[in-house]
């Protein structure tokens, strides 16, 4: 059984998830205006990473017995305009979310909430891959440009991760229903 406040907090986590979705989905269809195809499977990958998440944070709701509010969800910003300012935006995204779900689990702990605690650190450790990923991503980006054949070759790159994000998200999914 939840306390009224955790689940308050876990619904503004749902929304924030759902932000994210749409923040990616708006970043896909960005990348995909300027011909970059695999930055728009990659952003279009993460959309459906995010939907995961405040799904699996919906289920757990419901499993716990409370109940689920769902709240507007705010516009994405306008467009970043280049490739390393999308990318810069989602670390600095993910960077939000990884604190909002770090202030989760001290409610968490704070409350002696160990159910949810549990639950949370695949939060956790999701946020650390994200965080880590989204940083290579921009190393790569400095290193090897973000104009011309260096771009090319990361669009390329950041197109079969996609696939493999994608491949993921479909095995998760499918064994959630199993
Ligand atoms: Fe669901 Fe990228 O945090």
């Amino acid at each position: 059984m939840l306390t009224a406040t955790m689940a308050t907090k876990l619904n503004d986590q749902i929304n924030r998830e759902f932000f994210s979705a749409y923040l990616y989905l708006a970043l896909s269809t960005e990348a995909e205006e300027s011909n970059l195809r695999g930055t728009a499977s990659w952003f279009l990958a993460k959309h459906g990473e995010e939907m995961a998440h405040a799904m699996k944070m919906v289920r757990y709701l419901l499993d716990q017995g409370a109940s689920v509010k769902l709240e507007a969800i705010e516009a994405p910003p306008s467009k970043a305009g280049a490739i390393l300012a999308m990318f810069e935006r989602t670390l600095e995204h993910e960077r939000m979310v990884t604190a909002s779900i770090n202030d989760l689990v001290d409610h968490a702990l704070t409350a002696k909430d160990h159910a949810t605690n549990i639950f949370l650190h695949w939060f956790v450790t999701e946020q650390i891959e994200e965080e880590a990923t989204v940083n290579d991503i921009l190393g790569r980006l400095r290193l090897f440009g973000d104009k011309g054949e260096g771009l090319l070759m990361i669009d390329n790159e950041l197109g079969a991760a996609a696939k493999v994000m994608a491949q993921a998200l479909a095995q998760a999914s499918a064994a959630a229903t199993a």
